[in-house]
């Protein structure tokens, strides 16, 4: 019995450091109004992490509006899925 709680425990650990290196949601502030970015969602729907993270997990250094349209914008409208227009992405 010891042991299996052990292995649950890790597991707890383990699940929880994942939670720590990034949110489920992360706020992109703008003048326009924050984007609220559901990234766990993005995360399992696209598996593929380089659709944004071309250089690896972790901040995103050209991440500003040109690259946000270009990526955010541009894959929403390729898939016809997710919000394209200005309201819908940045809420007050
Ligand atoms: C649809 C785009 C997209 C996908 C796909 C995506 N991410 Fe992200 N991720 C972002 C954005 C945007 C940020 C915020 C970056 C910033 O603040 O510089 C971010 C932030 C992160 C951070 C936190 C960086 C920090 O220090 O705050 C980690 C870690 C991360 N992503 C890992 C991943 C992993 C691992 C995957 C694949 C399983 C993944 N991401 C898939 C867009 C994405
Ligand atoms: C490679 C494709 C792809 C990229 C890149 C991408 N998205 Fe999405 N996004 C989707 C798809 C597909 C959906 C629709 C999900 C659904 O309807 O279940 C979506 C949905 C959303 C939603 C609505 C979520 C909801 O729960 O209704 C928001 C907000 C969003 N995306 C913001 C962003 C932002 C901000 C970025 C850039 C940092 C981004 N997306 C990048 C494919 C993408
Ligand atoms: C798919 C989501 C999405 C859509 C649709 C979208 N934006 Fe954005 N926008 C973003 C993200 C993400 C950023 C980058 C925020 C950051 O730099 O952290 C951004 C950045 C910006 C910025 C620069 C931020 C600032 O502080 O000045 C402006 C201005 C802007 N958007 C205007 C618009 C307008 C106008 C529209 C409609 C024509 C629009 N956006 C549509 C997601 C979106």
């Amino acid at each position: 019995m010891k042991k299996i709680s052990a292995v649950v425990a890790m597991f707890a650990v383990t699940a929880f450091a994942g939670v720590a290196l990034a949110a489920d949601v992360i706020d992109l502030p703008a003048s326009m109004g924050k984007v609220s970015f559901p990234h766990k969602k993005h995360q399992e729907m696209l598996k593929d992490c380089k659709k944004c993270h071309e250089k690896g997990p972790g901040k995103i250094a050209e991440l500003n509006k040109d690259w946000a349209h270009k990526t955010c914008k541009g894959c929403h409208t390729e898939m016809k899925k997710g919000p394209t227009s200005c309201k819908d992405c940045h809420k007050k």
